[in-house]
């Protein structure tokens, strides 16, 4: 196995460990490392739904299922295994915490003593907060507003302090907003009206819908992803759809890729409701990456696992 980060031709043949990989992002990193001819190892509560591919099925804060998982045979680590839900985090900040920040620094730590030398963090823009209107770029400090947020942030800076002290290769990928196929487990926006648009329900847009958000669809997170592993330095890139769209045009969005007219109320804002995030990514781009999925094409395709149509109903390529 070659271990060099720095190479003309993407590195194939590693041995890859993805930790939450039987998750939304996870599959489609899976499929993306293993299409570049990787060998993949997922390690996560849930069991990986291909039994071609090695998995270590258990909860990450447990040190017997991380000796399992990482090998002194690891060349890297694509660490997305974490607690997912901001509001979650809010009602339970020290679950999030331990897994979060205690897992991933265990994680780190292992990956030290056996030698593996990619580190790489599946991060988030909540890292720096509420910054208006203005563009968020990988310059901004850190300022985040939930525990979530912080973190992530502080999983950033384990990254940081293990690459400064022991050279270990570790980019962070902080990710927009990730839709696609693969996510009717997840309760953000986008399954929320594709829900409502197959159940004929409503979507509840808080205020007036204009403040603005950034998608990317989870294909071009995966080969960000991907990239990363292969030879991004250490530090956080942002990963997004490069054009952001307010409320109101995402649900219009949802509307024409389903054909559906999904009814949206109006509530409230939340306080702390951003009113705007607009992400440069212009550091991404200078590393060859560039958004490819449109805002439609990627709800038509996020809509197929929840079109109760019966032309999609068991159609094995709706799902991850
Ligand atoms: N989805 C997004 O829009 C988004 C945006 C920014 C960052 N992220 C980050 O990307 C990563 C993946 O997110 P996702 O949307 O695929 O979430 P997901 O919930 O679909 O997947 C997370 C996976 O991690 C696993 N996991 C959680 N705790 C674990 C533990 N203790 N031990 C082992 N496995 C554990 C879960 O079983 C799940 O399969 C996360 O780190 C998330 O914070 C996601």
């Amino acid at each position: 196995m070659s271990r060099s980060p720095a190479a003309v031709d993407p590195p194939t043949g590693w041995r890859v460990l993805v930790t939450g990989g039987s998750g939304f992002i996870g599959r489609h990193v899976v499929s993306s490392l293993r299409e570049a001819g990787h060998q993949v190892i997922v390690a996560d509560l849930n069991d990986f739904p291909d039994p071609a591919v090695q998995t270590v099925t258990g909860d990450l804060c447990e040190p017997r299922v991380r000796e399992d998982a990482v090998t002194s045979e690891i060349g890297a680590i694509v660490h997305l295994a974490a607690a997912t839900s901001v509001l979650g985090s809010i009602e339970q900040p020290a679950h999030v915490h331990r897994t979060n920040v205690e897992m991933t620094a265990a994680l780190l730590e292992l990956a030290r003593q056996r030698g593996v030398d990619t580190f790489v963090l599946a991060s988030t823009n909540a890292v720096v907060g509420n910054v208006g209107h203005a563009a968020i770029t990988e310059d901004l400090p850190l300022a985040p507003l939930t525990p979530y947020g912080g973190t992530k942030a502080a999983a950033e800076m384990l990254l940081c302090g293990y690459a400064g002290a022991y050279a270990l290769r570790t980019p962070a990928v902080r990710l927009t907003n990730v839709y696609g196929r693969g996510m009717v487990h997840k309760d953000s926006f986008v399954p929320r009206l594709l829900r409502a648009a197959a159940g004929g329900g409503q979507v509840q847009i808080y205020g007036d819908g204009e403040q603005r958000r950034d998608l990317v669809h989870v294909g071009d997170a995966a080969r960000a992803i991907v990239s990363a592993v292969h030879d991004w330095p250490s530090g956080p890139v942002i990963i997004g759809g490069a054009r952001s769209y307010s409320v109101n045009e995402i649900a219009q969005a949802a509307r024409d890729a389903t054909g559906l007219p999904i009814e949206a109320v109006r509530v409230a804002a939340k306080p702390g409701e951003m009113p705007a995030v607009v992400v440069d990514i212009t550091r991404a781009r200078s590393r060859g990456y560039a958004p490819s999925v449109t805002l439609v094409d990627g709800m038509r395709d996020a809509w197929a696992d929840f079109d109760p149509s019966p032309t999609m109903q068991g159609r094995d390529d709706a799902r991850v």
